[in-house]
């Protein structure tokens, strides 16, 4: 039987799920090709490392070259991560008019259509399936079973790390240091947590999502983004409270010739699908103009749930080797937007004094801020008291200006925190 080679640029986490799977799973993929997958070559660091994949030590190599430029391999595989030196050896590769499959977010958002425009002019395909959602089918989803729809928003929880910090904060009482401890120990955050917790991961990836859902790319520095550090014990249970759970969002919301993206910590109501994602797992909520609402589900990381990614890559390119793509996702022009017309959580804390309430709300008024709702919880113990509003729609910067003079204000000690209230229009 006939096999296709695979190159491969890495044998980690990524990669070794991807060799194990084609092997526990020959028979499956087998019947659906008709045809085998072989490895030619493997790029690593280092050569005498232990990996729990069954491949001949011959195949691995240290020269990146040995691997893109092998003639006998027609697909070539980058699981090794980062812009550089990723970058030059995905562009070699199609330029050399091999296949490539790659679940290196960072580097499609930065570079995906130059990328994209390579693959077309020479014939061939480029598929990042595993970049957004790890597991989860969404990109391939959005591109061929739901290409009949405009979608109109796309809302994801699409970082297992920091989805697994705030429900253990939510679930289990637990302080945010406390958790980001926990998600360390079992693997579930690197040992310098930043990129997840400040929401760089998720821009990355609402990136790809947005280039898919609007036809538009916005680089990671267009996209406003907000982590989770500042989320505290008390957030959460007022969120409770009130009826919502706090999650990181990715959102891209499409208004007319508009479109907004950001990535922030949101209110989610309780009774949403969204809000019923926990722990490590991720979704993707999306809104089509044809199929209305559709929610995807499920492992956004680990050794399977992405190398099944990648492998569902692999095997559409070889059943589909002959033909052409359409092109390069993102031609469209929206103007992209930061107006964040929401409702407001905002937490802060004042002193104990007949009055203070009124004089706070006059300067939300002031400032075209109307309040919902207030709550005043118990008295702290000294002569300060914490304040809980939620405020009726209104734009980010008008509720900036509104805090900037009320933090000024004698009888207000602190801005604790500002969390939009995500009501999914
Ligand atoms: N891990 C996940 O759950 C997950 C989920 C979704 C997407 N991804 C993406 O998948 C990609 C791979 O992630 P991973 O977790 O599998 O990474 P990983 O476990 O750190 O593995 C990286 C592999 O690449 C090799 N490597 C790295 N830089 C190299 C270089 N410059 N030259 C030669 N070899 C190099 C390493 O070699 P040695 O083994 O010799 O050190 C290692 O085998 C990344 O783009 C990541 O963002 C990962």
């Amino acid at each position: 039987m006939e096999a296709i080679k695979l190159g491969i640029l890495g044998m980690g986490t990524v990669a070794s799920g991807l060799i194990n799977i084609i092997e526990f799973n020959r028979n499956k993929v087998v019947n659906s090709l008709n045809k085998e997958l072989a490895v030619s070559k493997v790029l690593v660091n280092n050569l005498d490392k232990e990996r729990n994949v069954n491949l001949p030590k011959e195949v691995y190599t240290t020269d990146a070259y040995e691997v893109i430029n092998d003639k006998d391999a027609e697909i070539i595989v980058e699981l090794i991560g980062g812009i550089d030196p990723a970058y030059d050896y995905i562009k070699s590769a199609l330029n050399n008019k091999k296949h490539v499959v790659t679940a290196n977010k960072a580097l499609i958002a930065t570079h995906g259509e130059e990328l994209e425009s390579i693959a077309v002019k020479n014939g061939v395909k480029l598929m990042y399936e595993a970049s957004v959602g790890g597991g989860i089918p969404i990109l391939n989803t959005m591109k061929e079973n739901l290409s009949a729809n405009e979608f109109d928003s796309v809302f994801g929880i699409i970082n297992g790390t920091t989805n697994y910090i705030l429900t253990q904060m939510a679930e289990n009482g637990l302080e945010y240091e406390e958790a980001v401890k926990e998600a360390q120990r079992l693997g579930f955050a690197e040992a310098d947590p930043s990129s997840d917790v400040d929401g760089d991961d998720a821009a990355f990836k609402l990136s790809i999502l947005a280039a898919l859902a609007f036809g538009q790319r916005v680089k990671v520095e267009g996209i406003p983004k907000e982590g989770i550090t500042k989320i505290s014990k008390d957030d959460i249970a007022n969120a409770k409270e009130l009826g919502y759970n706090i999650k990181l969002l990715a959102s891209g919301i499409k208004k007319d010739d508009k479109i907004e993206l950001r990535v922030h910590p949101a209110f989610v109501p309780v009774d949403h699908p969204l809000s019923m994602v926990k722990n490590e797992f991720n979704a993707v909520f999306l809104k089509g103009n044809a199929v209305g609402e559709v929610m995807l589900y499920g492992k956004g990381a680990g050794s399977l749930p992405t190398g099944s990614a990648v492998l569902g890559d692999i095997m559409y390119i070889v059943k589909n080797m002959d033909k052409s793509d359409a092109g390069v996702v993102g031609s469209k022009k929206y103007r992209v937007e930061n107006k964040a017309v929401k409702q407001y959580y905002i937490r802060m804390t004042v002193v104990d004094k007949l009055g203070v309430l009124g004089s706070i709300a006059s300067l939300f008024g002031k400032n075209g801020v109307s309040l919902s709702s207030v709550v005043q919880r118990q008295k702290n113990g000294h002569d300060t008291v914490p304040l809980v509003f939620i405020t009726h729609e209104a734009e980010r910067k008008n509720i900036d200006a509104a805090l900037e003079e009320i933090s000024k204000s004698k009888v207000v000690s602190k801005i604790e925190s500002i969390i939009l209230v995500e009501n999914f229009k």
